[in-house]
């Protein structure tokens, strides 16, 4: 059964693909592989180390993008993502660009994929900052990794979630705890919820990656590009010079 915040977050992502893909589709590029809104680029950060010939998962794809990018470095690649709209975009992407990638609906807390078959797996904010059960996700990929493998996912950084979610100068000033968990949601007139997202704390996160029998190898803070002007939600130039957003783990199958 998905939990509460899956078919939340699934009615959302359906409703909100297409505005979604024309605010960033630009930015994420139909073959580009974009970790985060600082513009982290998998060909100069080099973060899943060789890919041509590796069997590839891509956690909560949208457009595919980035496993778009994967196949065009010769690797082997399957795709998943909650929403069946974003993976409509996928699909006309495919079109567009003659780069085709193996797509499915699943939710990243029960893969639909046999033990042991993948080299690498990638999430850049897919899935995991949506989830209301993490280490179930970390231990579903763990499960699809064969030994050896690598996983390499990005999130908001988890100090971002004690600061107002605002581009400008009222986003500087911290207005709540670090330290306390509650998802951020929405309701419609109803109360039904429409949407959720879950904070973890930076300890959570090494928590649970050794919870899931997965070991940490990296973890990337990156800082805002010189020159880089492009405002993603309340990831901005001002921000960035002050906080960080983006954490990116690497995390390695032993
Ligand atoms: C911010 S988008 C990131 C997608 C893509 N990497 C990009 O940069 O556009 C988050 C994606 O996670 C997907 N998602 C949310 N919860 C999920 C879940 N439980 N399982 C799989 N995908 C999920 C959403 O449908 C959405 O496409």
């Amino acid at each position: 059964m998905p939990s509460v915040s899956s078919r939340a977050n699934r009615g959302w992502w359906d409703g909100n693909a297409d505005d979604y893909q024309v605010e960033h589709g630009d930015f994420l590029r139909d073959t580009g592989f974009v970790w985060c809104p600082e513009g982290v680029d998998e060909d100069e950060a080099g973060l899943l180390g060789e890919v041509r010939g590796r069997r590839v998962l891509e956690v909560g794809c949208g457009a595919a993008q980035c496993a778009r990018w994967l196949v065009t470095r010769g690797a082997q690649v399957a795709a998943f993502d909650l929403s069946h709209r974003q993976l409509r975009h996928a699909r006309r992407i495919d079109l567009d660009t003659g780069v085709r990638v193996p797509v499915v609906q699943a939710d990243a807390e029960a893969l639909p994929f046999a033990d042991a078959c993948f080299d690498l797996a990638c999430s850049a904010f897919g899935a995991l900052p949506f989830v209301a059960d993490p280490l179930a996700v970390l231990r579903e990929v763990r499960r699809v990794l064969r030994p050896g493998g690598r996983f390499v996912f990005s999130v908001s950084h988890p100090i971002r979630w004690a600061f107002p979610d605002d581009p400008g100068p009222r986003g500087l000033t911290s207005d709540r705890s670090y330290f306390d968990r509650s998802p951020y949601v929405e309701r419609d007139d109803d109360g039904t919820l429409t949407y959720v997202e879950h904070h973890r704390t930076m300890g959570d996160w090494v928590g649970l990656v050794v919870a899931s029998g997965l070991s940490l190898t990296g973890l990337l803070e990156p800082e805002w590009p010189q020159g880089h002007e492009r405002v993603w939600g309340g990831w901005s130039p001002l921000r960035g010079r002050h906080l960080p957003g983006t954490a990116i783990f690497s995390v390695n199958l032993a």
